[in-house]
């Protein structure tokens, strides 16, 4: 089994959900420093995988053929670069150790090259590897004019020995790509909170997961209730898949079909590949296949980022909170049982609002109750410890007031 090393993004619990949930076979080993996951994986992840990923931003391979000593560096990318003509660019990713001993491997590494009549540069250095766009734009991904080589060296224990994980790395995150789709496009609305495409590409896989189309891989048809300026959509067409849309707002419908064509242009996604469509309903009110004959198609998933409440400038005062919630939790069991009764049986992945006021965080309640009682069981990917007690993952950025509690619900038939 394929061994990798992911370095995860800064909601580490959730960048580990996503792998469990679209890894095959993932088999977790290790997690290091909250930065840093090593797996097994039941089949071979590429650079192409790795795009469709939120919550990863490197992912590099275990050489199979690399011995277990720091020393063997300048060799074992001797070995990796020689067979690619002209000048070579190497970088190093490292973890475990100290900036001067990353030097040594970079001098000592582009000294072999050079004695063995290899003429080489480096990017990355003692303190910060190389950005993801260096090694996209250098031919180091795709292993045309060089390579990445990732050195992971982490004791479990302070007596245990520590390991040395060799690695090279096969995928990095496409961060212009995110920028554009994030910041370029044409509608933007800050007074209902920007949902990152990566949280949003992460909710996207969770779907996949509950409709086991990672298994048997395929366009899936996913509708977004809640879609806002439509980044959950626009996510569902960057893979391919048909994205259905809907708000009870007419200012979120214009502006997800603007996205949307924009987007379309932007990276070239026809309609014939990646069918989309967004009409104007209130969530609470029953999803009709009728008016919508798409719905009736068969939706695999709901995925969506539900209403949560007033974006907050400075903190809310218990008696905000408690007013917030009840109003949320009301319009959040509108929303499941308009789903269970229109859409019975399909899995849905949202989100739910959780607010900070001064004292401990306050999260939905009853909506749980309700939405077992309507045949909703909450799950979570192979491997994730429940947190707090709650079936859930948290997102939340250190200075909002309002966090995001991801919730996964397998429904009943
Ligand atoms: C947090 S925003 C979603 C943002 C979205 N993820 C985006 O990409 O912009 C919540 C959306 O829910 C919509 N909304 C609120 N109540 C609704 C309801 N009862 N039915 C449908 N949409 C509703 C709002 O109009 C708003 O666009």
């Amino acid at each position: 089994m394929p061994s990798y090393a992911a370095f995860i993004g800064h909601q580490p619990h959730l960048s580990l959900a996503e792998l469990a949930a679209t890894v095959p076979g993932f088999l977790l080993h290790e997690k290091i420093n909250h930065s840093v996951v090593l797996f097994d994986s039941g089949v071979p992840l590429d650079a192409k995988f790795m795009d469709t990923l939120g919550g990863t931003i490197v992912l590099a391979e275990k050489l199979e053929d690399a011995k277990a000593r720091t020393e063997d560096i300048p060799e074992i990318l001797g070995k990796l670069l020689m067979p690619i003509k002209g000048k070579v660019t190497f970088s190093l990713r490292t973890l475990g150790f100290a900036p001067g001993t990353v030097r040594d491997f970079y001098r000592k590494s582009k000294l072999h090259l050079k004695k063995k009549g290899k003429p080489s540069r480096y990017v990355g250095n003692e303190r910060v590897a190389a950005p993801s766009i260096v090694l996209r734009d250098n031919g180091l991904l795709d292993r045309s004019h060089g390579c990445e080589l990732c050195v992971i060296q982490h004791a479990a224990e302070a007596s245990t020995s520590p390991l040395l994980w060799i690695g090279i790395t096969v995928g990095a995150q496409d961060v212009d790509a995110y920028t554009k789709r994030d910041m370029e496009k044409p509608v933007r609305d800050t007074s209902v909170g920007l949902l990152p495409p990566k949280l949003a590409q992460i909710l996207v896989n969770f779907g996949v997961w509950l409709a086991k189309k990672n298994q048997s891989p395929g366009p899936m048809v996913i509708l977004d209730p809640f879609c806002g300026t439509g980044v959950i959509p626009m996510e569902c067409l960057m893979r391919g898949f048909t994205a259905l849309a809907s708000d009870k707002s007419e200012k979120a419908i214009t502006g997800t079909t603007k996205n949307l064509e924009w987007l379309r242009k932007q990276f070239e996604i026809s309609k014939t590949k990646a069918p989309s469509r967004v009409w104007k309903q209130d969530a609470t009110k029953p999803f009709d296949a009728k008016a919508h004959p798409e719905l009736a198609k068969g939706v695999d998933a709901i995925v969506t980022e539900t209403t949560l409440g007033p974006a907050l400038t400075k903190r809310p005062t218990m008696k905000e909170v408690n007013t917030l919630r009840s109003d949320n939790e009301a319009l959040q069991i509108g929303f499941l049982e308009s789903a269970a009764a229109s859409l019975p049986g399909v899995p849905i992945v949202c989100i739910w609002p959780v607010w900070y006021p001064s004292k401990a965080p306050v999260a939905l309640e009853k909506v749980w109750k309700a939405a077992e009682k309507l045949g909703y069981q909450a799950v979570l990917p192979p491997t994730i410890e429940i947190v707090d007690g709650r079936m859930s993952l948290l997102y939340r950025r250190p200075d909002q007031f309002v966090g995001r509690e991801v919730v996964i619900f397998k429904a009943k038939k």
